[in-house]
Parts: structure tokens; sequence; C-alpha cells
């Protein structure tokens, strides 16, 4: 794997980037080491894709510096295009080739011998589930399809830097399930990559490290296991068959699991933030005992708005929200 420094494989200081009156970055700060996945996660419109367009040299940053494998992304940009492998709309196959034909051309770039590179083509079709669509034009993928040929081919130039823009935004499950897999291929051949998602999960399931941005900043950082375990890893819902009951119930959960639940007296539901499955039995044995009922009663993971809820106090903004405020503004101007 192509290594120019002993340094960080990306390095990001100070990033700032205005469009207009939007300031889509306002100081973006991160480091990747080499051979890890960073997850860059935020919600629609908090500045992922303008972070990667900035270090794959497609646009230049208002302010700050950017480096990728050592090298400056605008002084230095020829060498940063051959070091990355860019997945998402930008995508660097032909697409007048298939998709076998693709992978076996980089393969013959790379110095493979005929054989090797289609062999090994074909072992990464197989993996991307392009097998039916191996031998037919790119140009006739959909655009799942496209975005799984690009991350092969990544895999099959050994890029040391990918970055890969929401790889499995509307994805069904399946196809993220192999989506993951390429990804952790990936990661296990060497490469760095730097992953932006709005999934939570995927950033658990596939980060080394995660940073957390909203509105262009920064606003959380750490492992997976940090963050969740400052937010909490899972979310426990419980509503009571009768209300009255709400604060006898209240007490009881608090004092199995240490924290605060959220309570709705008016609809009897109760929420906490548990960071071990396992206190689940002992919760029903303790509101049991008490002959308190429950009616509805479940654990699921944080989403991204618990996430953003628990950091930042707000709940995140989508971009069509940002939009129907700036109306609003306007309208009052
Ligand atoms: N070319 C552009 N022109 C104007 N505004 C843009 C442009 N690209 C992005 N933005 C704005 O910058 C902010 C960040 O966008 P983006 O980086 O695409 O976020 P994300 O990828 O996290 O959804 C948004 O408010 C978006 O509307
Ligand atoms: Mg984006």
């Amino acid at each position: 794997m192509a290594q120019h420094n002993n340094g960080p494989a990306i390095e990001v200081s100070g990033l700032v980037k205005r469009f207009g009156d939007t300031t889509a970055l306002d100081g973006i700060d991160l480091t990747v080491e080499p051979g890890s996945v960073l997850g860059l996660l935020g919600p629609n419109g908090s500045g992922k894709t303008t972070t990667v367009r900035i270090l794959a040299t497609l646009m230049k940053a208002d302010e700050g510096t950017a480096r990728v494998c050592g090298y400056d992304v605008v002084r230095d940009a020829y060498q940063v295009r051959q070091l990355i492998g860019l997945t998402g709309q930008y995508a660097s196959v032909d697409k007048d080739l298939s998709g076998h034909q693709n992978l076996t051309m980089i393969g013959r770039l790379l110095g493979m011998s005929s054989k090797q590179a289609k062999a090994r083509a074909s072992e990464l079709i197989e993996e991307a589930g392009l097998a039916d669509a191996a031998t037919k034009p790119a140009k006739s993928y959909s655009g799942g399809m496209r975005r799984r040929l690009d991350l092969a081919a990544s895999i099959m130039g050994e890029a040391a830097v990918v970055f890969l823009d929401e790889p499995t935004t509307g994805l069904d499950p399946a196809r993220r399930g192999e989506t993951w897999a390429m990804i952790r291929r990936l990661a296990a051949q060497g490469s760095t990559v730097l992953l932006t998602t709005q999934y939570l999960e995927e950033a658990d399931h596939l980060a080394n490290d995660i940073v957390v941005i909203d509105a262009g900043k920064v606003v959380a950082r750490g492992t997976p296991d940090t963050l969740k375990r400052r937010m909490g890893s899972q979310t426990l819902d419980l509503r009571l068959s009768d209300p009255s009951q709400l604060e006898e119930a209240t007490n009881r959960i608090q004092s199995i699991i240490d924290a605060a639940p959220v309570v709705d007296a008016r609809t009897g539901q109760l929420s906490a933030a548990v960071t071990d499955g396992e206190v689940m039995p002992a919760i029903v044995r303790s509101l049991d005992e008490a002959a308190i009922g429950v009616s509805e009663l479940s654990l699921r993971l944080p989403s991204l708005d618990d996430v953003f809820l628990t950091l930042t106090g707000h709940r995140a903004t989508t971009a069509d929200e940002k939009a129907d405020e700036q109306n609003e503004k306007e309208a009052a101007a």
C-alpha cells in the first residue's frame, strides 16, 4: 500500500467552506490513522459531502488545510489523486466497458498478468453481487450497482485512501450487508477509509473512530464504544397499563439503571438509555414484584436523532427544515 509519510493518512485542520450565506464547514478538524476506518456521522446538510469533495481535490476550501498521506490537497493535488479511490457520484469507471472489463483493466494497470487480473475481477464481481451483470456495460447499471462496482474498483486498485460518501443510503438490507462486507475487506487489505453516513449503526459496525458533525462543526468524537456509552447503548421504551403507577415504576427502574428515565405522565410512557441489555430481566422482575402492569416494553438501538439530542441538546435538523427556516426568516424580513 502506497504510504508516503509516517504521519496520519488524513489530516484536516480548521476547514471552512462557504456557499454564499451558507457556512457548510465551520472549522472542521480531524485525523485518520493509516489503515483505520473513520466514520463521519451527521444528518443531511451537515457538511459530509463538502468535506469529502475538498479531500478528494474536487473543491477548494476557503480556510484551513487538508492533507492526504502528507500531501496537501491543493498544492499536491496530483499526488493526492494517485492515492485515493473515490466512490459515490464521481465514478472512476469507464461506462462503455462491462463491470468485469473495468476491474480487469485496473488489474492490468497495476501490473497483474491478464489471467491474474481476470481472476481477481471475477472474485470481486461475485462479492459485489454483480455476477448477473458482469458482462453488461457499466452504463446499464443502476445507481446501487454502480456504487458497488466503484467499491470493487477501489479494492482492485488497492487505493491507499478511500472515500465512501454514504455508500449504503437507499440500499435494501441485503445490498447493505454486501457493501459492509466489501468495506471490511478494504480495511482488512490496509486501505484507510473515510466513510460518511447518516446511520449510527453503520458507523458502529465499520468504524474504528467516529466524528459526529452538525451544521459544519464537530460536536463529538471517539470510538463507537465511548460514544455509545455517553448516550447509552440502547434505549428502553416502556408503557404502563396504569399510568398512575408511573412514579413507582420510575423509581424502580432508576435504581436499576442508575440514570433518570424520561417520563410522559399523560401517556404513561417511559424511556431510558441503558448501557447493557442485561438489565432487562431485573427491570421486568422488579416491576412484576410491585404488580406494575406493562403494556409495551422494547429495547432499541439509539437512532441518529437520539445521538444528536444527547450530544447537542437539540434534534438533528434536516436540509429541508433548514430551507423552511430560511424561508420563514425571509418571509419575516
Ligand atoms: N454547491 C453548493 N452550493 C450551495 N450550497 C451548497 C453546495 N453544496 C453544499 N451546499 C450546502 O452546504 C451544506 C452542507 O452540504 P453537504 O456537504 O452536501 O452536506 P451532507 O453531505 O452532510 O448532506 C448544506 O447546507 C448544503 O445545502
Ligand atoms: Mg452528502
